[in-house]
C-alpha cells in the first residue's frame, strides 16, 4: 500500500484582533486562559507556513476552530484556510465553539466587555465550510442538527472518517443516535472493502485519559459502548480535540478489540502540538512536534511563551491575592467566581498566597510532616530540593495534563516521589476520620482517582505519549 502523512492540529480557537487584544477588560480575559487569543492568528500561520513546506499530503483541523464562534474570527480564519488550500488539501470538523452553545462571544473595550458580536448558528456553520474537501467525499450523514460527519478518501489508500459529534448523544449530549453510529460502522466496512485503511476524528474524547475526575465531562456519551462498537467494527486509530490536552490512551472492547485514542491538545495553548501520522502497509506511526515559535506585531516568539502564558493564570491568581484584593475580585469575575464570599477571609488568603508564591520545598515538607507526625512525604525526596521554590514544580506537575508529561521526563525523581506522596495525603486524612466505613469507601474512590492521577502525570501510562505505533 501507498504511504500517507496527515498532520493533525486541533482546538486552533482563533481570536479575530477586531474583538480588541489590549486594555484591562481583554488582559483580564487573556490572563485566565491557557490559550493565547491576541496570538492565535500569527501561531496558525506559523503552523500553515511549516505544513506548508512539510512533507505531509494534508492538514486535518479536529474542531474548535474558531474562540466562540464570531463570525468575524470564522471569516478570518476561513480566509487563512483558503490560502492553505492553495498549497495542500485541508479537511475539518467543527464544533461547540464554533457555533458558539455556550452564547458567549465577546469583544473587549477598554474596561469593557460587550457581548453584542454576531456568530454563527449550526446551520451556517455547517454551510460556511462545507466546501471543503468536498471533491474527496466518499459518503456524508446528517445528525439532524444540521451538521454533517464526512468519510474522505485523503489518498488513495487512506480513509479518513471525520465525524461532528455535536448534541447528537443520548440526552442531547455529545456523541451519536444509533442511525449515526451504524453510518460510521459502514464507513469502516466500506472503506476495508475497498481495500483502504481508515482513521478516524472527532471532537470531544471517546475516552476520558488522564483521569476520570478531569475529563469524564470531556468525552461524548455512552462514551464506552460506542469505543467498543467502533472497535469492534475495526477501527483502530481515531484523534480527537476538545480537552487542550496531548495524550494518547487505549480500550479494548469486551470483545478484545483495541482502539487507540490520540488526544490533540490545543495549537494555540501550551505546548502548542502537531501531530503528524504517516500510514503505511497498514501500521500509523504517530510523531508528535510542539510549534517552536511565531512572529506577532514583527516580534519573534518561541515555545517557551506558550508555557510562560499558562503559568501566568496562576501567577496572575497567586500575585492578586497577595497584594491586590481589588485585581483578585476582577480576575475572579473574569473567571465566573463571585469574591463576595471570600470577603471576610481575604486576610487568610493574602497569607496563604504570600506564602505559595515564596515557600522553599524544605519548609512545605516540613509542615506538612508536622502535621501528620512525619508521615507525609519523603524526607530524602524533600531534604534533596529543600532550597527550591515550590510553585515552579507544581506548576510543571500541572502542565504535564497538557503536554502528556512530556516536563515528567526531566523531571527529578526526588519531586516525583513528593508528588506521589502528596497524592496519598487525602486518603490518610480520611482513613484518620471517624466516619462511617460506607461512606469512607466511597470517598475512597475519589481519592483513588487523585492518587492514580498523580501517577499518570509522572508515570504516564502511555510509553511515550508523542511517539506511538498502531496497527490498523
Ligand atoms: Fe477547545
Ligand atoms: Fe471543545
Amino acid at each position: 500500500m501507498g504511504k500517507t502523512k496527515l498532520a493533525f492540529i486541533s482546538d486552533i480557537h482563533y481570536y479575530s484582533p477586531k474583538l480588541g487584544t489590549e486594555g484591562r477588560a481583554y488582559e483580564l480575559r487573556s490572563g485566565s486562559d491557557q490559550k493565547c487569543l491576541a496570538e492565535s492568528g500569527a501561531v496558525v500561520d506559523a503552523a500553515f507556513d511549516l505544513l506548508k513546506r512539510s512533507d505531509v499530503d494534508a492538514v486535518v483541523i479536529s474542531g474548535d476552530i474558531t474562540n466562540n464562534g464570531e463570525r468575524c474570527s470564522h471569516e478570518e480564519m476561513r480566509e487563512k484556510i483558503d490560502g492553505f488550500l492553495k498549497e495542500k488539501p485541508l479537511y475539518l470538523i467543527t464544533s461547540t465553539h464554533d457555533w458558539c452553545t455556550n452564547g458567549n462571544p465577546r469583544r473587549f473595550v477598554g474596561n469593557e466587555v460587550f457581548h453584542d458580536v454576531p456568530a454563527l448558528d449550526a446551520a451556517a456553520l455547517d454551510a460556511f465550510y462545507a466546501d471543503i474537501g468536498e471533491s474527496k467525499v466518499v459518503s456524508a450523514y446528517e445528525n439532524g442538527h444540521g451538521f454533517h460527519s464526512r468519510c474522505y478518501q485523503v489518498s488513495e489508500t487512506l480513509r479518513l472518517l471525520a465525524v461532528n459529534d455535536d448534541a447528537d448523544g443520548p440526552g442531547g449530549s455529545s456523541g451519536y443516535s444509533e442511525a449515526h453510529l451504524a453510518w460510521m460502522e459502514a464507513q469502516i466496512a466500506a472503506a476495508k472493502a475497498a481495500g483502504c485503511d481508515v482513521i478516524a476524528t472527532e471532537h470531544h474524547l471517546l475516552l476520558p485519559n488522564v483521569s476520570p475526575l478531569i475529563n469524564n465531562g470531556q468525552s461524548i456519551g455512552g462514551r464506552e459502548a460506542v469505543a467498543a462498537r467502533l472497535a469492534d467494527a475495526g477501527l483502530r486509530l481515531i484523534f480527537v480535540g476538545h480537552s487542550h490536552f496531548q495524550r494518547t490512551s487505549e480500550f479494548v472492547s469486551p470483545a478484545g478489540n483495541k482502539i487507540t485514542q490520540v488526544n490533540v491538545g490545543s495549537l494555540c495553548g501550551y505546548p502548542a502540538p502537531i501531530d503528524y501520522v504517516t500510514v503505511e502497509n497498514g501500521v500509523a506511526a504517530i510523531d508528535v512536534e510542539f510549534l517552536r515559535g511565531f512572529t506577532y506585531n514583527g516580534k519573534d516568539y518561541g515555545a517557551p511563551f506558550f508555557k510562560e502564558h499558562s503559568a501566568a493564570v496562576l501567577y496572575n491568581l497567586l500575585n492578586a491575592a497577595a497584594s491586590d484584593k481589588e485585581d483578585l475580585r476582577e480576575r475572579l469575575a473574569a473567571e465566573g467566581i463571585r469574591f463576595g464570599a471570600y470577603d471576610k477571609v481575604y486576610f487568610l488568603i493574602r497569607r496563604l498566597a504570600r506564602t505559595a508564591l515564596k515557600i522553599k520545598v524544605g519548609k512545605a515538607g516540613r509542615i506538612v510532616n508536622f502535621l501528620t507526625f512525619g508521615r507525609g512525604v519523603d524526607r530524602k525526596a524533600v531534604k534533596a530540593l529543600k532550597n527550591e521554590p515550590l510553585l515552579p514544580h507544581i506548576i510543571d506537575i500541572f502542565l504535564c495534563l497538557f503536554d502528556g508529561s512530556y516536563i515528567a521526563r526531566d523531571m527529578p525523581e526526588a519531586v516525583k516521589t513528593v508528588a506521589l506522596d502528596v497524592s496519598t495525603l487525602p486518603r490518610r486524612v480520611i482513613s484518620k476520620l471517624p466516619m462511617k466505613k460506607a461512606k469512607k469507601e466511597k470517598i475512597y474512590r475519589t481519592t483513588d482517582q487523585i492518587e492514580a492521577l498523580m501517577e499518570e502525570l509522572v508515570h504516564p501510562s502511555a510509553p511515550d505519549n508523542l511517539h506511538v505505533t498502531v496497527s490498523l
